[in-house]
């Protein structure tokens, strides 16, 4: 009886993420040719070329997770520069701001190559950024400070929306703790994993009503 209902199981993770397959290559094919034509034209707007590269950065995510599902590839640690990598992943945090007024202050003090997943790595940093914008209830600010140090690239995001109460601060990176209502309490708990499985980390540093700051240290 449980075979069968793997099989079934298996059977339908094959079937979604072939779907899932098809349609991100049709949202790759036409974000390319929309970028031909831009070209083509001659189009300048530098907002529309980050919007068109973070859309192709989170189809390559998502193509990771559907691999992941099948466990075919489980990780691929590359060498990537810190840099690059922390504000490609403001860039596409962003997305989330919406209509809300938030301020960023980018600022990578050095940089250095850390061997990790870029997909993976580029996805922590968004969830934390996510959650950022998620506390913040209309107007705010969120700072992004990275420093290469003592064998550490180590990046600070802060945020001054409404903290995380004294008593769930322990319980945050816990599977399946949220407070939101439509939260499914993952985000920080894969990233702590992730990390972990890197000899890096992930730690809430503080939260009070002024500020709240994650740091994330990725050992070299
Ligand atoms: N920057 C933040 N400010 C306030 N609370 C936060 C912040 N980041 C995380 N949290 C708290 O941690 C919980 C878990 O976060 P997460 O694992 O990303 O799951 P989700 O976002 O689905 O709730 C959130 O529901 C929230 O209560
Ligand atoms: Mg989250």
């Amino acid at each position: 009886m449980q075979s069968v209902q793997i099989s079934e199981i298996e059977d339908r993770i094959k079937f979604v993420s072939h779907e899932i397959r098809n349609h991100l290559s049709v949202c790759d094919m036409y974000s390319q040719i929309i970028k031909k034509y831009l070209d083509k034209d001659g189009y300048k707007n530098p907002s529309v070329y980050n919007a068109l590269n973070c859309i192709s950065q989170s189809l390559q995510i998502i193509s990771m997770n559907v691999t992941d599902l099948k466990s075919v590839n489980a990780s691929e640690p590359v060498e990537i520069d810190f840099k690059e990598c922390a504000e490609k992943s403001v860039e596409l945090s962003k997305a989330y701001v919406e209509d809300k007024d938030i301020e960023f202050e980018v600022f990578i003090k050095n940089t250095v190559n850390i061997k990790i997943d870029e997909n993976r790595f580029i996805s922590c940093i968004v969830n934390i950024i996510k959650n950022a914008i998620e506390s913040i209830e209309i107007k705010g600010k969120i700072s992004v400070i990275g420093e290469v140090k003592d064998n550490r690239a180590v990046l600070k995001i802060s945020n001054n929306g409404k903290p995380v109460p004294s008593e769930k601060q322990c319980r945050i990176f816990d599977c399946g703790y949220t407070s939101k209502k439509s939260g499914s309490g993952y985000g920080l708990y894969i990233c702590k994993k992730y990390l972990n499985s890197q000899n890096s980390d992930i730690e809430l540093v503080k939260s009070n009503k002024s500020e709240t700051t994650f740091k994330i240290t990725v050992s070299l």
